[in-house]
């Protein structure tokens, strides 16, 4: 009896032990594919869970007109583990998003200025297009081709949040016209003419 009494004492105290509430990122060690490893609790303070970046528009003066503020692990250390993050979006009219996919997480888009055309396109390629005004919120499912583009006369926000600290972003001109992936093998694989490559790599700073 005495025996059982310890052991459930024991069983209770190792379970409390093994709780870990956050892994706050230590940015001074690498990050592994899991994420950062975790900082000290007894140096984490509030201001690791609380990221003020996204109150000011980003800088939309580029080719595409739009910026992508992030608030991922790398900015945001309390995210860390916890599976969620976030960016600001910001358009300026005429602004693009080009098609591009996160291979690490779904995401949902909340309009909360302007308005936003924009789609998905489903692995049987069914293309599932809106045009988001304010309030509304669009969500992405995970690794699909995705884009936005400013639907109105103004600059239009909205916030991203992605299901991962981590979403990462590829995107599809840039994969095919801003490296140096031969020219030739960029036409056998898009079925673009040579002058139509070479134009493409120009604006996206492409070689080869
Ligand atoms: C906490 O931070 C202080 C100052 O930055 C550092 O000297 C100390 O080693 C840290 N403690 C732990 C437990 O990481
Ligand atoms: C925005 O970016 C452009 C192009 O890089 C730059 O010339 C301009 O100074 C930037 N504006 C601000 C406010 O940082």
């Amino acid at each position: 009896m005495i025996r059982l009494f310890f052991l459930f004492f024991f069983l209770i105290f190792s379970c409390e032990a093994s709780v870990q509430d956050f892994c706050v990122a230590d940015f001074t060690a690498p990050e592994g594919p899991a994420g950062y490893s975790c900082k000290n609790p007894a140096n984490v303070t509030v201001d690791d869970f609380v990221f003020s970046g996204l109150g000011k528009a980003g800088n939309t003066t580029n080719l595409i007109k739009a910026a992508v503020t992030p608030a991922f692990a790398a900015q945001f250390p309390g995210l860390n583990g916890l599976g969620i993050s976030i960016a600001r979006l910001d358009l300026a009219p005429g602004g693009v998003v080009p098609m591009h996919t996160h291979p690490g997480a779904t995401e949902l888009l909340v309009v909360v200025q302007g308005s936003i055309a924009t789609a998905f396109i489903s692995s049987a390629n069914t293309v599932y297009l809106k045009t988001l005004k304010k309030g509304d919120i669009m969500v992405y499912p995970q690794g699909l081709l995705h884009f936005q583009i400013n639907a109105g006369g103004i600059p239009a926000i909205a916030f991203v949040s992605f299901s991962s600290p981590n979403p990462g972003l590829q995107i599809t001109d840039f994969a095919f016209f801003a490296n140096n992936l031969p020219s030739i093998l960029v036409e056998k694989t898009t079925f673009l003419d040579a002058a139509q490559v070479k134009k493409l790599k120009a604006v996206l700073g492409g070689t080869g």
